[in-house]
């Protein structure tokens, strides 16, 4: 089967959260059973691009409502990832240092929509699917559907949409409409959602099937989906929730060359003892201690902004017998409290504010404990890396995270969960964890070997996704 899947993020390309990360895995381990998956995506400059030697493969026009531009797709020459990668280049509008985050990310995403469709409908011959993530590619489904320029090639060839988050949504003022190629007027229904376009609906109406990157996810988008509840609803009979997996290749505490000591399972105490140590050296912690580590965007959803609260209360509380340290960016108000933070705790808290691939291992692989308090979490791919290295993940029972983490109170249970993301819950829970670290050390070790060897790798989703795509060849 030929699949295609588009998106905005790609690892190592492109990365700002785990999108990034599926969107760099999951098409190596479908080529691997044997089918051929290939990337597309915007062209960032990014070091990536200028490491790397490309050909050009195909040149074409376009409008984007009155303007005409020009796009060139490129394509990686080595098969450096695994899958065929391809860049979409749009001169003035994709060619940035950042992914997102420029007002005019709604012209720059359709015109990526709208040069991707365009491409495809040149080839000779038509991928067997589709495959749009997240909703910079939400509207590929209906403008192959509907679009006059694209339906007489594209409206046959299946499409799937995975929902990665479902609270950004891509909305757009009907101001807009002449952004989005022409249609038969009548069905403008198909993009509209609220009085404003909205890609993210527009592609859970028009895909051939949605899924989400949990079953527990797709469950709790029908409950509540940022205003989409009801669509969700009314959609379920084309949805599934399929997990997401690791690289296994890219996440391996065996072979990391972020980290100062490489381990398994057999190694893990001393591995993690000597990544424990190079980490609380650079961040001026105590290795006795038990280390408690946040990694993620500082934004509503991952409840980052209870950390400041849930910190100070926690090492209060338990008398300063853990640390932690935070990585992450996001929120300008919180990212300038966790580094006022830095000095009112020295010793027992510490944070990096930005974005840092490499600190991120060493972090998996040095921390003690792993927090996430999410308010919503699709799937969350930290707490798998996080058994990976043989780091017990502290989780709020929440979409995957629910689906990936049983409680060390459970029978063969793993990990520590707690119910609501509040302070209360998280202050309770490191009291949990400081316990377990100093009054349970067999239970640990046991809890350690146990995480490390659980299967989270990309092979059984991948086939899941190829058997949901046989599906379609059918209905095509
Ligand atoms: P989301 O996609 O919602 O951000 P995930 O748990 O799926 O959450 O994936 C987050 C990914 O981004 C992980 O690979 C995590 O290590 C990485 N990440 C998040 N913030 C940072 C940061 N500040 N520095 C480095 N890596 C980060
Ligand atoms: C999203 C979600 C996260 C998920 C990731 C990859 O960004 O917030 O939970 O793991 O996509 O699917």
């Amino acid at each position: 089967m030929e699949i295609i899947h588009i998106a905005a993020e790609c690892y190592p390309v492109a990365k700002a959260g785990g999108l990034g990360d599926v969107v760099g895995a999951l098409p190596k381990y479908q080529n691997e059973l044997g089918h051929v998956a290939k990337v597309v995506m915007p062209m960032y400059r990014t070091k990536f691009l200028y490491d790397n030697q490309w050909e050009l493969v195909h040149e074409g026009g376009q409008a984007l409502g009155s303007h005409w531009f020009h796009y060139s797709v490129i394509k990686e020459k080595t098969n450096k990832l695994g899958f065929d990668l391809y860049l979409v280049d749009i001169n003035g509008l994709l060619d940035r240092e950042k992914i997102y985050g420029y007002d005019d990310d709604n012209e720059r995403f359709v015109a990526f929509q709208i040069a991707v469709c365009d491409w495809l409908s040149r080839w000779q011959h038509k991928p067997d699917v589709i495959h749009c993530h997240d909703h910079h590619t939400g509207l590929i489904p209906f403008m192959c559907k509907y679009t006059y320029a694209f339906r007489y090639q594209l409206a046959n060839v299946p499409t799937v949409f995975t929902v990665h988050n479902g609270e950004y949504q891509g909305w757009m003022g009907w101001d807009k409409y002449y952004l989005i190629p022409a249609y038969d007027s009548w069905n403008w229904g198909m993009l509209d959602w609220d009085n404003t376009i909205n890609p993210l609906a527009s592609a859970v109406k028009c895909a051939w099937k949605v899924t989400t990157v949990s079953p527990s996810y797709m469950h709790e988008l029908r409950e509540s989906a940022a205003g989409l509840q009801n669509l969700f609803e009314y959609e379920k009979g084309k949805s599934y929730g399929i997990l997401n997996g690791i690289d296994t290749q890219v996440w391996d505490p065996q072979t990391d060359n972020f980290i100062a000591k490489n381990y398994n399972t057999e190694l893990v105490a001393k591995g993690k003892q000597k990544n424990k140590a190079e980490l609380c050296g650079q961040f001026g912690l105590d290795p006795d201690k038990p280390l408690i580590t946040f990694i993620g965007r500082l934004v509503g959803e991952k409840a980052a902004d209870l950390l400041p609260d849930a910190i100070s209360q926690s090492i209060y509380q338990h008398h300063g017998k853990a640390n932690f340290l935070v990585l992450g960016s996001g929120n300008q108000q919180l990212e300038g409290q966790l580094d006022h933070m830095k000095s009112q705790f020295n010793g027992y808290f510490n944070s990096y504010i930005g974005y840092n691939e490499s600190l991120s291992h060493l972090m998996y692989a040095g921390s003690d404990f792993l927090l996430m308090p999410s308010r919503v979490e699709p799937c969350g791919l930290n707490q798998m890396y996080a058994l990976r290295y043989g780091t017990v993940p502290m989780v709020r029972s929440v979409g995957g995270l629910k689906d990936t983490i049983r409680d060390f109170g459970d029978w063969q249970g793993f990990g520590i969960r707690f119910d609501q993301a509040t302070v209360g819950d998280i202050t309770y829970s490191v009291g949990r964890a400081i316990d377990l670290y100093a009054n349970k050390p067999d239970l640990y070790q046991w809890m350690r070997g146990h995480m490390m060897n659980i299967d989270h790798s990309w092979d059984a989703s991948a086939q899941q996704y190829i058997d949901l795509y046989t599906s379609l060849k059918t209905e095509a």
